[in-house]
Formats: C-alpha cells, sequence, structure tokens
C-alpha cells in the first residue's frame, strides 16, 4: 500500500488526475487494446475529474480508447434523474472528453432484472480484458463503492441496501430529504475491485479520517470494508492532511518517508 499525503483536496485532485494520465499515456491504448478505467461518483473524484478535463482540452490525454466501468448506481432510479450516477458522469466528466459512448459502462438502476444485470456487468468487465486501474473514493463508514460495513471481502457485483448512515450523508444531493435517497444500490463487490491490476482511492477531510486509519492502522475488517486494499499488491491512497488526522504520528511520518524516496509522479 502506498499512502499519498497532500495538503489539501486540489493537490490530491491534481496528484490523482497527472497519476492517470501518466497510467494511461504509458499504457497507450488502441482500438484493439483499450485501458480499461474503473470510476466512482461522489465529491471525492469531482477535482480529479476536473483536472483530466484540463488535460485533454490541453491535447496531452485522450480517452478515445478507454474503456469505463463505474462502481455503482441508485437502485431505482433511472438514467434522466439528476441524482443518477449515469447523470453525475456524463455532467461532470464524460460529455467534456472524447470517450465513445459505447466505452461507457454504468449499471442500470432501473434493469428488470438486477441480479442478471449484475451478472452481466461482471461478464463485461471480464470480456472487456479486466479493469486496468480501478479509482474509488471512501465513505465516512468505510464503504468502497457502495459495499457497506459487513460486507463480504470477496463479493461481487450485487444489489446492497443502504445503511441510514449513507443514507443520512447522501441527503445533501437530494433536498436534504433523506426519504428521497433510494434504500438500495447495484454495487460492484469488493472482490470486483480488488481484482482491478490496481486500485487508487482519494479521501479527503477530517470525516474520512476514521476510515483512513481503519484502512492504514487496523487489520482487515469486514466492518470497514476499505480495509480490504491491504490484500492488493497495488493499492494506493491518496488524501489531504485533515484525513490523517486519527493516523499515529509515525506512521504519517513512516509514508512521508517512503514517498520522498518515491518520487513517482505528482
Ligand atoms: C458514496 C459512493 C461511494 C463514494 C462515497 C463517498 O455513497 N457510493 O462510491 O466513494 O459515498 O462519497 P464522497 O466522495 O462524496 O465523500
Amino acid at each position: 500500500m502506498r499512502l499519498i499525503i497532500q495538503p489539501n483536496y486540489d493537490a490530491i485532485s491534481r496528484w490523482t488526475a497527472h497519476y492517470i494520465a501518466r497510467r494511461i499515456q504509458e499504457f497507450n491504448p488502441t482500438a484493439d487494446q483499450p485501458f480499461v478505467l474503473g470510476l466512482p461518483t461522489g465529491s471525492s473524484p469531482l477535482g480529479v475529474y476536473r483536472e483530466l478535463i484540463r488535460i485533454h482540452k490541453e491535447g496531452r490525454l485522450s480517452f478515445a480508447h478507454v474503456v469505463t466501468f463505474n462502481m455503482d448506481e441508485y437502485l431505482g432510479l433511472d438514467a434522466q434523474h439528476p441524482q443518477s450516477y449515469h447523470r453525475f458522469m456524463w455532467d461532470n466528466f464524460f460529455s467534456h472528453i472524447d470517450i465513445d459512448e459505447r466505452n461507457v459502462h454504468i449499471l442500470n438502476g432501473m434493469a428488470a432484472d438486477p441480479a442478471k444485470e449484475c451478472a452481466d456487468y461482471e461478464a463485461a468487465i471480464k470480456a472487456s480484458g479486466g479493469i486496468e486501474l480501478f479509482l474509488g473514493g471512501v465513505g465516512v463508514d468505510g464503504h468502497l463503492a457502495f459495499n457497506e460495513p459487513g460486507s463480504s471481502l470477496s463479493s461481487r457485483t450485487r444489489d446492497k441496501e443502504l445503511t441510514l448512515d449513507t443514507r443520512l450523508v447522501n441527503a445533501r444531493f437530494f433536498n436534504g430529504e433523506v426519504s428521497q435517497v433510494p434504500v438500495a444500490a447495484l454495487t460492484v463487490g469488493i472482490g470486483t475491485v480488488l481484482d482491478a491490476r490496481e486500485v487508487v482511492v482519494i479521501a479527503s477531510g477530517h470525516n474520512k479520517a476514521r476510515a483512513l486509519h481503519a484502512a492504514i492502522e487496523d487489520g482487515i475488517n469486514h466492518m470497514w470494508p476499505i480495509s480490504a486494499l491491504q490484500m492488493h499488491q497495488r493499492a494506493i491512497i491518496v488524501c489531504d492532511d485533515a484525513a490523517t488526522d486519527e493516523l499515529k504520528v509515525g506512521t504519517v511520518r513512516y509514508f512521508m518517508e517512503i514517498e520522498k524516496a518515491n518520487r513517482l509522479p505528482g
């Protein structure tokens, strides 16, 4: 596990976007061998999307041969719903880059047969050659995608009831009305995320500090799904200073020392 500590949200966004851009450029994707990118929604990745759009508009990065798979979607919201993750992704990212619509995959929250939708999604990921890099955020309770506390750490794409905590946090997108927040979602599993060849998770702000502590300093525990990253050979968490509030001083120093010696991108 690498832990990249940045001063603030903007710095996290820049670091992560440049890291992803570099991975795509080095991969040199083609129509026959596209770069397969897993993507999240939420507040955390917004800055990364803004920065990737900027790099694209400067002519330094193309998404023509990038295939995407989103992490999750609310069950019962159609693609046009203002709070659907379909809308989020098109409004905040896809509409601003040169991605081919046919290369975008997002779970259908209105699927007549959700179990089939999820099985087909897993099959589509497999058929694409597997995910090269999965970008994620983390919930205040340590959830990854919509894998709530208690999720199986080897789970696959499926439907998942949302906890009251998650619905309360996400009520801010539904006029503050928790009753408007869907009670369930379709989500890739922890196993699906761990199958990616690389996983990069962003954690910003003091409210993510407990999740970061569980991810880094405690053992693997299904009550903190993010801790499953400890089993991944290429996992990176990119956080800001505020998110390190619950880490030991020694832990912070240790990871900063490693990165000093390890100056990859920035
Ligand atoms: C949401 C999403 C997650 C996201 C998390 C944190 O419920 N399903 O994919 O990582 O919660 O959201 P935010 O980045 O807004 O803090």
